[in-house]
């Protein structure tokens, strides 16, 4: 195992400011590097200003102060130079390939010869990072949740070339990192296939909601009769859900499965039609909704509307259970149990083998219709869920 004792965080943005965090709170020393001074300064005030505000709650163990743990932290605008003493980097830089690994390299042809890369991609091939860095076998993934001091889970990734001590010392690292909320959860994710374990679980219901959202068009039923169908099941409607994470977001991660998995991502023509029109959400104030009401005014129309019966969330849960069947049998977990438990820890909601178990052969017959009503290939059940076969396979 290798000994970790300073961590480099690359991009002093959302994510790395977390990590960064956490990092310092579990006793590391810790650098900040990002591409210029007013980012990385940006990065260490927000850093400051956490720090402060648990100092105040006692959360960062008695008698210790914020500028004792902030005097481990570091801010540099120079990778190549301040990977010299680095044991490890987590990267937390812009989402683009290329970038990824021009910086992978940076850090394998200047940092020591044990130096290990983790990436905290959402969407990339860690392999694919690591390929050209000169030292692949040193590239692993460390995937986090927003926001990283409060969601439990990371999952830890072993690429194609990723040594076993590499991977062992990731996980290491990722289980020492405290959590605000809890116990840390560290999910191996043993192949490197997009999504990983949690993104990947969640995916599919999006094929679904989107034939929904066309359907609510064609027949002329507004959103929040959607969002009626499924009122008081979940803490928001697929609608306001939708532009509370973003249309542009929801149509970028559609597109991006659609390359990776299957043609049935193609995002829906009603969503496609509100990013094109600039309307993304709540952050541009309109999209299924005028969010100029604010949630209260959406709740109050929700709660007066007539379901419309288009929508319905036991759909979901099925989808849920025959996308987690596929990552057993690709064999990127050894058992369900942590598909269930990665989900919980990441997303805060129940996986769907709990409630699979008893419910596959039933649910099986919700995917076989609705494949055939949709004409989305994709939700047909796989093998290893018709069969309930997952049910005597090792937890
Ligand atoms: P962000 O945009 O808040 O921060 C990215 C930072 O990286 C920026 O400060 C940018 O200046 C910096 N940067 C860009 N190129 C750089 C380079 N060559 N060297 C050093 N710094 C560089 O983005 P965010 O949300 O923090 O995401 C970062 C990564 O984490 C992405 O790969 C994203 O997919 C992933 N991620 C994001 C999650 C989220 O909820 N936002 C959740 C899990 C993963």
């Amino acid at each position: 195992m290798v000994d970790i004792k300073n961590i480099l965080v690359l991009g002093a943005g959302l994510m790395g400011n977390g990590i960064a965090q956490v990092s310092l709170m579990a006793g590391y020393n810790v650098k900040l590097v990002d591409i210029n001074d007013d980012l990385v300064d940006n990065g260490y005030a927000k850093i400051e200003q956490g720090m402060k505000k648990l100092e105040t709650k006692g959360a960062l163990g008695e008698g210790v102060t914020a500028s004792e743990v902030l005097a481990r932290l570091e801010k540099s605008t120079d990778l190549a130079s301040a990977v010299k003493d680095s044991d490890m980097v987590i990267e937390a830089i812009i989402e683009k390939m290329d970038i990824k690994k021009q910086v992978c390299k940076t850090v394998m042809d200047n940092g020591p010869s044990h130096v290990i890369f983790a990436s905290n991609t959402s969407t990339m091939s860690i392999t694919e990072i690591g390929k050209d860095s000169g030292a692949p076998e040193r590239v692993s993934g460390m995937h986090f949740f927003n926001p990283v001091a409060l969601m439990k889970c990371i999952e830890v990734i072993k690429g194609e070339s990723t040594s076993e001590e590499v991977f062992e010392t990731t996980m290491q690292v990722a289980k020492s990192l405290p959590c605000l909320k809890g116990k840390r959860y560290i999910a191996p994710v043993l192949k490197d296939r997009p999504g990983f374990i949690v993104n990947r679980l969640n995916a599919p219901a999006q094929i679904y909601l989107g034939w929904v959202f066309d359907q609510a068009v064609e027949q002329n039923i507004p959103c929040e009769r959607i969002d009626a169908d499924s009122a008081g099941k979940t803490p928001m409607g697929m609608c306001e859900l939708a532009d509370y994470v973003g249309l542009d977001t929801m149509m970028h991660v559609s597109a991006y499965y659609k390359e990776q998995l299957s043609s049935d991502f193609e995002p829906s023509n009603v969503i496609k039609d509100m990013v094109a029109a600039g309307n993304l959400g709540a952050k541009t104030g309109k999209g299924f909704y005028d969010w100029s009401e604010g949630r209260d005014g959406i709740k109050a129309k929700v709660k007066a509307a007539e379901p419309s019966g288009l929508f319905n969330l036991e759909n979901t849960m099925a989808i849920l259970l025959n996308e987690g069947c596929r990552i057993l049998e690709e064999g990127i977990v050894s058992g369900y149990k942590i598909i269930d438990d990665a989900n919980m820890a990441g997303m805060n909601t129940p996986g769907p083998f709990g409630a699979g178990k008893n419910n596959f052969e039933k649910w099986s017959q919700l995917l076989e219709d609705l494949a055939t009503k949709t004409g989305k290939e994709y939700l047909r059940p796989c093998e290893l869920m018709k069969s309930g076969g997952f049910v005597s396979m090792r937890k």
